[in-house]
């Protein structure tokens, strides 16, 4: 059902309230999602961007019931993936003539998608688009989070169309920043930043700092996913800043997977340990197996260090915790201190596998981490909180 944002855009997009994996399975969605579309109706008509592919009909046949498709100008296609352009073949079925403006790497993505040869016009950062008294103007941002992806800005109404950057997975019937629930809002926002953006931080803040840089004034903010800034909309490119700049917490986490207990044991005494040391950090434990990754890998962005535990198998790791460690390695994450334990019965080689992953991630490791033969006996306990006091210290 179409939403009047304001006197020339109306939200045309899709409330995914059932979604709860997204990126195949990579992306946890709890709060479900939203595909944002945009109709901006001036002397000229723009769409920008659609929905995802399953919702395409619905959205073809909802846009048709709010204007006639053939009333349409402009297409802006403001990044390929196909949460965004996925309703682009049945749209342009109906309407094959019309202009899609894009970037010159979004022609490859949507091409390298559709294989169809639309009427594609590729735009580039400064470049214009008359809609009568007001303009976009269109603003490339490679890498954030794809080679395609880019922006556009709505002159007179002040509007930055930012696509994927400043979203969240979050469906509400609030829409608008202002009518959702804070906690619920900022935690999709810090998780979707995570899971999504970390390795691109150092772009974020250039990118950030370019369109500030260009004095536009800024009324709102229209996201691709979730709500709508419309109060105070700054407030989300300043939470961007601060997370892009190796955001930590007083906060750290330990991550185990456990096969008889043995190193859910050494977690425990661990955490027990940093906790008998005093000071205010936050001490969180999960188990690697049963707790959602995209949470864990949330957790990891907020602390200041993490302990990563397994058994030896096998000569190796359990897989949950090789999983997470190839997780954190993409995401680049800077300045975080990490430690490396786990029990064994006979090789004992976890240990070092893990500390050689928190390694190549870009973790600065502590120690030489801590060992336990079998099932920790008292001793072994002591030895796990002696080791909790000192990583307690060093951190
Ligand atoms: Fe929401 Fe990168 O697509």
């Amino acid at each position: 059902m179409p939403i009047k944002i304001n006197k020339t855009i109306t939200w045309v997009g899709k409330t995914d309230w059932e979604l709860r994996r997204f990126h195949g399975n990579e992306y946890s969605t709890h709060r479900g999602s939203t595909y944002n579309s945009y109709l901006v109706r001036e002397d000229k008509i723009a769409l920008i961007d659609t929905v995802w592919a399953p919702f395409a009909e619905e959205y073809v046949a909802g846009l048709e019931k709010t204007i006639d498709l053939k009333r349409i100008d402009y297409i802006i296609a403001n990044h390929g993936e196909t949460d965004h352009s996925g309703a682009l073949p049945e749209l342009l079925r109906r309407i094959p003539d019309i202009p899609v403006y894009c970037t010159a790497s979004c022609v490859k993505s949507l091409k390298g998608h559709y294989h169809r040869d639309w009427n594609f016009r590729t735009v580039k950062t400064g470049d214009r688009l008359n809609l009568g008294a007001k303009e976009l103007i269109f603003i490339e941002a490679p890498m954030l989070h794809w080679p395609d992806s880019m922006m556009c800005y709505l002159t007179g109404d002040n509007i930055l169309f930012s696509n994927d950057a400043f979203g969240q997975h979050y469906a509400s019937s609030g829409m608008f920043n202002d009518t959702v629930d804070q906690d619920e809002l900022f935690a999709e926002c810090m998780k979707y930043y995570a899971n999504i953006l970390t390795p691109f931080s150092p772009l974020v803040i250039k990118k950030i700092n370019e369109v500030l840089s260009l004095k536009l004034p800024l009324d709102m903010i229209c996201t691709s996913h979730g709500v709508i800034w419309r109060q105070n909309p700054t407030q989300i490119v300043e939470r961007y800043l601060a997370w892009a700049d190796a955001y930590q917490e007083n906060q750290v986490t330990i991550i185990y997977d456990t096969m008889w207990n043995g190193t859910r044991v050494m977690a425990e005494s661990i955490a027990d340990g940093m906790r008998e040391a005093g000071g205010d950090t936050v001490v969180k434990l999960f188990n690697a197996s049963n707790t959602d990754k995209n949470d864990i890998v949330t957790e990891v962005f907020r602390s200041k260090a993490i302990g990563v535990g397994s058994p030896t198998i096998n000569q190796g790791i359990l897989s949950s915790i090789a999983s997470l460690l190839e997780e954190i390695r993409g995401l680049k994450f800077k300045n975080k201190k990490a430690f490396a334990f786990g029990c064994y019965g006979w090789s004992g080689e976890s240990v070092k596998m893990i500390q050689e992953g928190l390694e190549s991630a870009g973790f600065a490791v502590i120690g030489d981490g801590i060992k336990s033969l079998w099932n920790p006996d008292d001793e072994a306990i002591k030895a796990c909180v002696e080791f909790g006091r000192k990583v307690a210290e060093n951190i």
